[in-house]
C-alpha cells in the first residue's frame, strides 16, 4: 500500500511511538493529523517534521473524555475531508500490584487505553464505510495476548482491544482493514508515565524500556505491518516468543511468568 498521500490520524503523537511515526510517515509523504492531550508538544513534533511541515496538523485531544471525541473526529475529518488510515497509539501503562490498586485507577487506565479507542473508532468509521476504504491500527502489547506482574488493569485494557477489534473485524466490509500491533519493550516514556497505585506517575525508567528497540525502528515495523495490511504483528526483541510460549507450551509459559523477575 502507498503511504504517500494518505491522511493518517495519529494519536499520542507528542511522544514515543506515535511521534516516531509521525517522523517516518512525513518523510513517506502522508498528510498527518497529530494528537494527544499536550499541544505544545504536538507543535514540537510538528517542528521537527521535515517534509511539508503544511501537511501536518496539531489536533489535540483528550482520550479520557469520551463525549469529546465525537467533535474532534469531525475536526479531524474536516482537515483534509478524509481519514485513510487512524493510528490508535495514544495510551498509558500501570506499574503496581492489583490488589493495591485504587479502582478509579484501574477504570482510568480502561477508559484511556480502551474506551477511549473505540470511542474514536465508532466516530470515525461510519466515513472510512462510506468511503469503501480505511485501516485500523490499533497498538496494543505482547500484553494484550498474556498478562505479567504490575499490569493487571493495563494487560485487560490491551486484551480487551484485541476482542473488540477483532470482532469487529467479522462485522463490516473487508476494505476496511484492521492490524493489531503488539510491541514488547520499546524504548519510550511509557514506564515513566506508568500509573502507579495511587494514579500517580512512576518517573523512572524501568531497564527493559532502557534497553528496549528503539521507538523509530519500531515505526518502520509498524509502517511495514500497515502497508502489508497484516491483522497482528508481534514487535520487539526476544520476549516476542514468549507469545508462542503460552499458546503452545501454557503450563511452562505459566510457571516461567510467575517466578520472572518483572519490573
Ligand atoms: N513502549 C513500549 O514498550 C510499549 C510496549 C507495548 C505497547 N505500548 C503501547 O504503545 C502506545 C504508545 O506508548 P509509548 O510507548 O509511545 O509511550 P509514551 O511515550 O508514554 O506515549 C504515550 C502517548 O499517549 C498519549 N496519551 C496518554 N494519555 C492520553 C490521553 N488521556 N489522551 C490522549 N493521549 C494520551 C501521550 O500524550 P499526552 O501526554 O500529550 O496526552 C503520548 O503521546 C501505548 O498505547 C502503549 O500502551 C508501548
Amino acid at each position: 500500500m502507498e503511504i504517500r498521500n494518505k491522511v493518517v490520524w495519529i494519536t499520542g503523537a507528542s511522544s514515543g511511538i506515535g511521534e516516531a511515526l509521525t517522523y517516518k510517515l512525513n518523510e513517506l509523504g502522508a498528510k498527518l493529523i497529530i494528537s494527544s492531550r499536550n499541544r505544545e508538544s504536538l507543535y514540537l513534533v510538528k517542528s521537527k517534521c521535515k517534509v511539508n511541515p503544511l501537511d501536518v496538523h496539531v489536533l489535540p485531544l483528550d482520550l479520557e473524555n469520551t463525549d469529546s471525541l465525537k467533535e474532534v473526529t469531525a475536526s479531524a475529518i474536516k482537515i483534509f475531508n478524509k481519514v485513510d488510515i487512524i493510528i490508535h497509539s495514544g495510551g498509558v501503562s500501570q506499574r503496581s500490584l492489583a490488589l493495591e490498586t485504587d479502582l478509579d485507577v484501574a477504570q482510568r487506565i480502561m477508559n484511556i487505553n480502551f474506551w477511549g479507542t473505540v470511542a474514536l473508532t465508532q466516530n470515525i468509521l461510519p466515513s472510512m464505510l462510506s468511503n469503501n476504504s480505511g485501516h485500523i491500527v490499533i497498538i496494543s502489547s505482547l500484553v494484550g495476548k498474556f498478562g505479567t506482574k504490575f499490569r493487571s488493569a493495563y494487560s485487560a485494557s490491551k486484551h480487551a482491544l484485541h476482542g473488540y477489534f477483532d470482532s469487529l473485524r467479522t462485522e463490516i466490509n473487508p476494505e476496511i482493514k484492521i492490524s493489531i500491533i503488539c510491541p514488547g519493550f520499546i524504548k519510550t516514556n511509557v514506564t515513566i508515565n506508568a500509573l502507579t497505585a495511587d494514579g500517580t506517575k512512576q518517573n523512572s525508567m524501568d531497564d527493559a524500556q532502557a534497553n528496549g528497540m528503539p521507538a523509530d525502528r519500531c515505526a518502520i515495523e509498524i509502517i511495514k505491518a500497515i502497508r502489508s495490511g497484516k491483522e497482528e504483528v508481534y514487535i520487539g526483541g526476544k520476549e516476542k516468543y514468549a507469545v508462542l510460549l503460552k499458546r503452545f507450551l501454557p503450563g511452562i509459559f505459566s510457571k516461567i511468568v510467575r517466578t520472572a523477575k518483572v519490573t
